[in-house]
């Protein structure tokens, strides 16, 4: 059996570190969270997110514009935070509806308020390996390697997935790490061949259960960070989920093949309880660095 990757005790530990930096500032560090229209999921992760600003005192708002609102709207939400100075950290949770040019609203966010790191001017910063707020998912996987004493420097590091969100920056980071770094995505001619070459094998394609035993090495460190809803028996029992189907109805599958995988690696960080605790606690960095940065204490 391999080595099992938490999420939970890095994300207390990052948490933690948070914490003394902000009782040290002048005023609490605060982030404005847009959210477009009612998707449930998307209201869900907003609500995690605000819950996490309260427990570490983070002045946090909320903006739901409906689904019906327009790319100016935003526009102008997104102007007037850019020149609150109590706003440190704007983050527009996506996906936006597909009428809004999401782009275009992505860009309004000043770039020393972009509370994910997505702006290109960010994504330019961590290219150049600069300091700049990074995608929290993938900067979340890092410090998960980190806190794990797993060896970036020299390895061989597959990304299956090439999305701005994680799995392009994911692949920058590693590199910044010093790992030699191949990404792959649905397009790849030999997948799983190029898989089993990875030391790190980081999974976010958003395919259930895709990455079978046989995409993977003997000893490798997987890392899924995708995320699907079973909702049928038959296969929740062919994916060792049973006992979540029984109990709730539905069941969590990542990317990786939750049997397979437990064959063949040295590490494994699953779905769900590996990199999803991280995301929220790398949003909280990022706010906490900005705050930092605006009250010129960094
Ligand atoms: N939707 C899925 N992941 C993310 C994320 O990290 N940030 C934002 N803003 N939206 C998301």
């Amino acid at each position: 059996m391999p080595q099992i990757l938490e999420g939970v005790p890095v994300r207390t530990q990052i948490l933690n570190g948070l914490k003394p930096r902000v009782a040290r500032l002048s005023r609490p560090p605060g982030l404005a969270v847009i959210l477009v229209g009612d998707d449930p999921a998307s209201g869900q992760y907003v609500r995690n997110k605000i819950r996490a600003c309260a427990e570490l005192g983070v002045h946090s708002e909320k903006l739901t514009p409906p689904a019906s609102t327009t790319t100016e709207e935003l526009l102008k939400a997104i102007e007037t935070l850019n020149h609150r100075p109590e706003i440190d950290a704007i983050l527009v949770q996506m996906p936006l509806p597909p009428h809004i040019a999401s782009r275009k609203v992505l860009e309004a966010v000043a770039p020393d308020k972009d509370a994910d790191g997505f702006h290109p001017v960010n994504v330019g910063h961590l290219v150049a390996g600069r300091p700049a707020p990074r995608a929290c998912t993938p900067a979340g996987i890092i410090e998960l390697l980190k806190y794990y004493r797993i060896p970036i420097d020299g390895r061989k590091a597959v990304v299956v997935g090439r999305s701005d969100i994680v799995g392009k920056p994911m692949a920058l980071m590693l590199l910044a790490e010093n790992a030699t770094v191949t990404i792959c995505h649905s397009r790849t001619a030999n997948l799983a061949e190029e898989c089993r070459a990875a030391d790190i094998l980081i999974a976010a394609i958003g395919k259930p259960a895709l990455i079978t035993a046989d995409f993977i090495a003997p000893g490798a460190t997987v890392i899924d960070v995708g995320i699907s809803r079973i909702s049928d028996a038959a296969e929740a029992e062919r994916l060792g989920k049973a006992e979540d189907f029984a109990k709730n109805g539905t069941a969590w599958v990542g990317d990786v093949h939750p049997i397979g995988v437990r064959r063949v690696a040295a590490a494994y960080s699953p779905v769900p309880g590996g990199v999803g605790p991280l995301t929220i606690a790398m949003l909280m960095t990022n706010t906490v660095n900005l705050a930092e940065r605006h009250l010129g204490v960094s």
